[in-house]
């Protein structure tokens, strides 16, 4: 079923593990994401992107979808809204059934971004719907979202943020890039730290695809991120998937070649929650 990601947010942050949030944009990268968590007895979270939800036709698509699915897989799933940057459609995911949003006013000075992200708290608050914000900037691309170079969270002007607008969790730049673009950044684990110790909630790693050794991502996970989001990753596993089954020319049952692409997604989302340590949880 769906559930709220505030009860599954404050869980991670207590047990010291994170929970995957898994980027999908059609039927077969939504099945691999929840054949991956159900074996594993893992809770999970589902993200589309504005870009995912324009691409399916709107957020009742893939509400429907992740219902079903987890329904029939009988594990507790989050859908969650992934980088939006409006509360039009905020408005539409929660209507259609959506359990958690992100407002990245990220790109916004400061009090706007507060007054922005209070606002869709104020509004989701009232259907039980979970937070996410953002303050720093983290450098790459991913769909609509882009941005040259990584402005680093501050502790202090994170703490302000979360008084003020009272999210429920808070994405950090922190050393992390989105998409393919990555530079010689580090992730920044002194400063996860102390954004953990100032904030007190559940912390969020965008651009957590490449780049960070497992070790820092145990690291980062001990000290406070609770969420790690992977989009990158599994559009590597899916599309090198379909690559190599589309090599052989005798293949032309679509199925085919999506079935092994849905698998290999599974498995990437599989060695993610290993790592994550929220198998059985
Ligand atoms: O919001 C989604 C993630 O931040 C995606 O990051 O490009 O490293 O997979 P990624
Ligand atoms: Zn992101």
């Amino acid at each position: 079923m769906l559930v709220s990601g505030n009860h599954i947010l404050s869980k991670a942050l207590k047990g010291k593990y994170a929970v995957g949030a898994f980027n999908t944009s059609n039927l077969e990268i939504t099945q691999g994401i929840l054949e991956a968590a159900s074996k594993l007895r893992a809770p999970v979270i589902v993200a589309t992107s504005v870009k995912a939800i324009r691409y399916a036709g709107g957020p009742k698509i893939f509400a429907l979808l992740l219902e079903e699915l987890s329904k029939k897989l009988k594990i507790s799933v989050v859908l969650h809204l992934d980088h939006a940057t409006d509360i039009a459609l905020i408005k539409a995911a929660i209507s259609a059934g959506y359990t958690s949003v992100m407002i990245d006013g990220s790109h916004l000075p400061f009090n706007k971004n507060v007054t922005l992200t209070k606002a869709v708290v104020r509004y989701a608050e009232k259907y039980k719907v979970s937070v996410e914000g953002e303050i720093g900037i983290i450098k790459g691309s991913e769909d609509y979202i882009k941005a040259k170079k990584n402005v680093l969270t501050s502790p202090e002007e994170a703490l302000r943020f979360v008084k003020a607008t009272g999210v429920h969790s808070l994405a950090c730049a922190v050393g992390t890039a989105h998409g393919m673009a990555r530079g010689r950044e580090k992730l920044d684990l002194l400063r996860i730290k102390e954004i953990a110790r100032v904030t007190h909630i559940p912390l969020v790693l965008h651009g957590a695809s490449k780049g960070v050794s497992p070790s820092d991502m145990k690291r980062a996970i001990a000290l406070g991120i609770s969420k790690i989001n992977i989009d990158t990753e599994i559009r590597l596993a899916f599309t090198g998937s379909l690559r190599k089954s589309l090599q052989n020319k005798s293949v032309y049952d679509p199925r085919e070649v999506l079935s092994r692409a849905r698998e290999d997604v599974s498995e990437t989302v599989q060695k993610k929650i290993k790592l994550f340590g929220s198998s059985r949880k």
